[in-house]
């Protein structure tokens, strides 16, 4: 195995958790920081606080011993030689990041700065963050020479962090100084070696078969290089449901043309799933971060504000759906499956799930929701009422519904028994915001099935009864 690295990380969210974890996971020691002693105390004790595949497994195994989980983060950075920074980015008022924690982490880091450190930045921040880091270290009076600052943006998803950290498409260090990209090939070379993926109990993914390249580039380029990942990927989604609108003014069907455009190599098949707009708490606040430092720099890039556009009347278009479906929506019971912002997580953070619960409810819709993992975070932010409830199971909200509604793409729905959930509806009514079923299944099933980019279908008994009465 190559040289084991002594690494702080600093946050314990998302990105700073499953680092942490995978970087002991390939060898190193690692320190986690975060200054929430509650969190911390959890973390010690075992509970992952968030639900990712392979996370309970990896701190079982690391926990306490090749990943500690402390408050303090002066003792880490004199014991660590790289300190990453992962602590939250939120959107400010105006779309830019705010970035108060990374400077108030910079600060705490330069006061116990004695030795050389390379402090990476892993948060997603705008371009010159890096120099920013650098001269609030100098500021408070650490000499050049004790440090340099890297950026290595990370680009794991939600449901998938774990793999998806340790088989990346690509590794972006962004170093303007040699022993910084040095250190930090170092730390990933169990992967960039394909070591890793030779070890019997190694978690499987995509890398097994070909190790991940090592993009070495300026800092700006890489603070850049992670804006503009996020901000193509949401284009593209934005860019599908546009073209969605188009083939339901036609009746054509999105499923069809989205192979045809992914089929081309230079497009791609992924990413082009149209639904009910992307969320999360990335894709939103970084595409509003880039088009604020591109309208900082003074460079025109109106092309971010109507992929922000789009994504923002897609909900609203869903929402139309809904109301023609059922003509009025006062007093309707409506059956929701999904409230996270995609499936595979409970993350409800900028979910527009919620966001339509949250329009319908105002409609003032009746609502039975279920979700297989965010439930409990949904009731923390909309606690259950008259109009809202939280069901089992997805037949026990489908019940008595006079429709149902899927805004969530969790694997679990497309194995619902299609009879049972017929039988327990009032009005057998589906609106699927995320094309989850086949259309003719549905119709074979009884129900009035309307999706995104695709023909509405009706049961087949309706269409009987209409042609006779035409007759
Ligand atoms: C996203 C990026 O995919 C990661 O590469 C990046 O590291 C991460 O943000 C981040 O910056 O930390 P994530 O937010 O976990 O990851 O979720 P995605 O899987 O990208 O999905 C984002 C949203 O787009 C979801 O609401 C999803 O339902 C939607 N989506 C995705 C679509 O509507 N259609 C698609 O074809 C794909």
């Amino acid at each position: 195995m190559s040289q084991p690295i002594q690494i702080a990380v600093v946050g314990s969210g998302y990105v700073g958790l499953v680092a942490a974890v995978c970087f002991a996971e390939i060898g190193h020691r690692v320190v986690c920081v975060d200054n929430d002693q509650k969190k911390v105390a959890a973390l010690q004790s075992g509970d992952t606080l968030i639900h990712e595949k392979h996370l309970p497994q990896l701190l079982e195994r690391y926990r306490n011993t090749g990943v500690r989980f402390t408050t303090d983060l002066g003792e880490a950075t004199r014991q660590c030689d790289a300190i990453f920074i992962a602590v939250g980015t939120p959107q400010g008022e105006n779309g830019d990041a705010d970035l108060s924690y990374v400077e108030a982490v910079a600060c705490e880091i330069a006061r116990s700065l004695t030795s050389y450190k390379v402090i990476v930045e892993k948060s997603t921040v705008p371009v010159y963050t890096n120099e920013w880091i650098r001269r609030s270290i100098e500021r408070n009076g650490v000499a050049r020479s004790l440090f340099d600052v890297a950026s290595n943006p990370e680009f794991l998803r939600e449901g998938t962090a774990v793999s998806d950290f340790l088989h990346p498409d690509r590794i972006v260090v962004g170093a303007d100084s040699e022993p910084a990209a040095a250190l930090l090939a170092t730390i990933y070379a169990p992967l960039t070696s394909g070591a890793y993926y030779k070890r019997p109990e190694a978690i499987a993914g995509a890398c097994s078969a070909a190790p991940p390249p090592l993009l070495h580039t300026s800092a700006k380029s890489a603070e850049i290089v992670k804006h503009a990942s996020n901000a193509f990927l949401a284009l593209k989604i934005s860019f599908i449901n546009a073209v969605s609108n188009l083939c339901e003014a036609t009746d054509a069907n999105i499923e069809q043309v989205a192979r045809g455009m992914g089929l081309d190599t230079r497009i791609g098949p992924r990413f082009l799933r149209p639904g009910i707009g992307y969320g999360g708490s990335c894709f939103p606040k970084d595409v509003a971060a880039f088009r604020s430092v591109a309208e900082q720099l003074g460079v025109d890039f109106n092309l971010l504000t109507e992929v922000e556009k789009i994504n923002a009347e897609q909900k609203k278009r869903f929402l139309a759906k809904v109301r023609s479906a059922l003509w009025t929506l006062r007093g309707k019971r409506i059956a929701v499956l999904g409230l996270a912002f995609k499936g595979e997580t409970d993350d409800i953070r900028e979910s527009p799930a919620i966001d339509l619960v949250e329009m319908l409810l105002a409609e003032g819709c009746t609502i039975a929701a279920y979700d297989p993992a965010a439930m409990k975070r949904s009731m923390a932010e909309m606690p259950a009422s008259q109009h809202l409830c939280y069901a089992e199971d997805a037949y026990a909200a489908a019940r008595d519904a006079d429709a149902l509604l899927v805004l969530t793409d969790w694997r679990e729905f497309v194995a619902l028994d299609l009879q049972r959930l017929y039988t327990a509806m009032r009005y057998p009514i589906v609106i699927d915001g995320r094309n989850l079923f086949d259309p003719k299944t549905m119709q074979q099933h009884g129900f009035t099935y309307i999706s995104i980019g695709r023909p509405a279908v009706y049961p087949v008994r309706d269409l009987e009864l209409a042609a006779s009465a035409a007759q």
